[in-house]
């Protein structure tokens, strides 16, 4: 893809969050490990697969998917030398990753835009991904008045959203004024006797 196509092409390519959550919270309620592989997906301009890089070391793994091709291709520029490894996939799709590989799946501000379809493919391919004991973390905003945000029929409450994918909770933290985060996990870890 060229640049300009990149620089000119006036594809919505989703807002950003970054300056909307609040980071520091989002990293203290996730207990990331050095040496841990963690996956944003729906990565946008990648902003916090930078703060999870600074989690996992140099011996841990960012990967950092994104369907758009020119949000991929800015943070290729920019996190050379990382172990950041973007790339352009789907998330409602089989992704390149391997099976059962991924401690921490993290997504902001993706899942209202799914369809009821995409939504169970979500959960196929999550399930596939994650490793025993792994941890799935969704971004959202809240439902009810905000200054921006999707129409209030497509977001989800922190109760629609845990319905919707059919996991139950395991941690809701405020990550700003109009923001939650949810945690799952999916796969319990094999019992220590
Ligand atoms: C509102 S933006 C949020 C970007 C970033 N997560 C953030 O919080 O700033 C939504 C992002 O989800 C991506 N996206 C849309 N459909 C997706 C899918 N099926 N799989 C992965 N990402 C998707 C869009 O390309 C866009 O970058």
């Amino acid at each position: 893809m060229s640049q300009s196509k990149c620089d000119h092409g006036h594809k919505h390519r989703g807002k950003s969050s970054e300056h909307l959550v609040e980071k520091e919270k989002i990293i203290a309620n996730l207990s990331i490990q050095p040496g841990q592989k963690v996956l944003d997906a729906g990565c946008g301009n990648g902003y916090m697969a930078k703060e999870f890089a600074r989690q996992v070391g140099s011996s841990g793994r960012v990967y950092a998917l994104d369907p758009d091709a020119c949000s991929i291709r800015r943070l290729k520029e920019e996190i050379q030398g990382t172990v950041i490894e973007p790339f352009v996939d789907d998330i409602t799709k089989q992704t390149k990753l391997a099976p059962d590989s991924i401690d921490l799946i993290y997504l902001s501000t993706v899942l209202h835009g799914f369809t009821a379809a995409q939504m169970q493919d979500f959960v196929v391919e999550v399930k596939r991904l994650l490793k025993p004991g792994g941890i799935l973390a969704i971004v959202e905003i809240k439902k009810g008045e905000t200054p921006f945000g999707p129409p209030q029929n497509k977001r989800l409450s922190p109760e629609e959203l845990a319905n919707t994918l059919g996991m139950r909770s395991i941690g809701l933290v405020e990550v700003g004024q109009h923001f939650y985060m949810q945690r799952f996990r999916i796969k319990d870890l094999p019992p220590t006797y």
